[in-house]
């Protein structure tokens, strides 16, 4: 059985911190002991830095460090490593890069899993689920967005990534197709009622537990929340609920 799969249901939620440093660092001492994980993205490492993270892992959490690296393996290799040495214990690649690039992720991640003494996760972005048919046309790629998903999919998690970021739409698909060790990640979850936000292609919390994701990254259903604690409870019920 895989790491994640024995964890309850705090340890599904990955709250996504896209607030400056002290609105932040704030919001997450108040979630502490609610959330299991806090995802740091690339306006708050920009802001910060690597203590940044640090920080939040004083606080008890476990981090995703969403930089989403894609450059040539070299750099990436380094980037993973660096990233890594941070104290993340999670980190998202462009599958696009390709599977010698997706190897030195891996490989730099490694490294650094080995200097700290701890394991360091991987997942590879597939089909960015702000892009639609069109935009896949327009860098040349001519397969529906789910063919395209898939192949980027079975090609990171061939080339050593631990699991995926998807759309909760395509989390059941995904799970049938790699497995039941893969982390699948889904963003654009919202409980039953709450704003979209910029989110289109959504899913309940609940819904995409049942679908086969790991865990489940929100947002502003928590952020901007007027009691963000009691939000993060909501959803972490109706987590434990689906699992159980
Ligand atoms: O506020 P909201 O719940 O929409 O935040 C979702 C988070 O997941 C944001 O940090 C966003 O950048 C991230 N994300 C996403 N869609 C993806 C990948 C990441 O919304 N495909």
């Amino acid at each position: 059985m895989a790491d994640w799969q024995t964890s309850d249901a705090r340890d599904r939620v990955i709250v996504a911190l896209d607030l400056e440093h002290d609105a932040a660092l704030d919001l997450a001492r108040k979630l502490q002991g609610h959330a299991g994980w806090m995802k740091v993205g690339m306006t708050l490492f920009y802001e910060c830095g690597p203590a940044v993270v640090a920080e939040l892992k004083e606080l008890g959490f476990r981090i995703f460090l969403d930089l989403k690296f894609h450059d040539i393996p070299h750099q990436v290799r380094g980037a993973a490593r660096s990233a890594a040495l941070t104290g993340a214990d999670l980190m998202s690649v462009h599958s696009l890069g390709a599977g010698a690039m997706l190897a030195a992720a891996r490989k730099g991640a490694d490294e650094a899993a080995q200097l700290r003494g701890a394991p360091v996760s991987l997942v590879g972005i597939t089909v960015l689920t702000s892009m639609d048919q069109d935009a896949l046309a327009s860098i040349g790629v001519g397969d529906e967005v789910a063919a395209e998903v898939d192949r980027l999919a079975s090609l990171a998690y061939g080339s050593g990534a631990n699991g995926v970021v998807c759309s909760p739409q395509e989390a059941a698909r995904l799970r049938a197709l790699l497995g039941p060790d893969a982390l699948i990640v889904t963003p654009g979850v919202r409980p039953a009622g709450a704003a979209l936000g910029d989110q289109s292609r959504v899913a309940t919390p609940g819904d995409a537990m049942r679908a086969g994701a790991s865990h489940v990254v929100v947002g502003r259903p928590i952020t901007a929340a007027a009691d963000p604690v009691a939000a993060c409870d909501a959803i972490i019920d109706e987590i434990a609920e689906a699992l159980s």
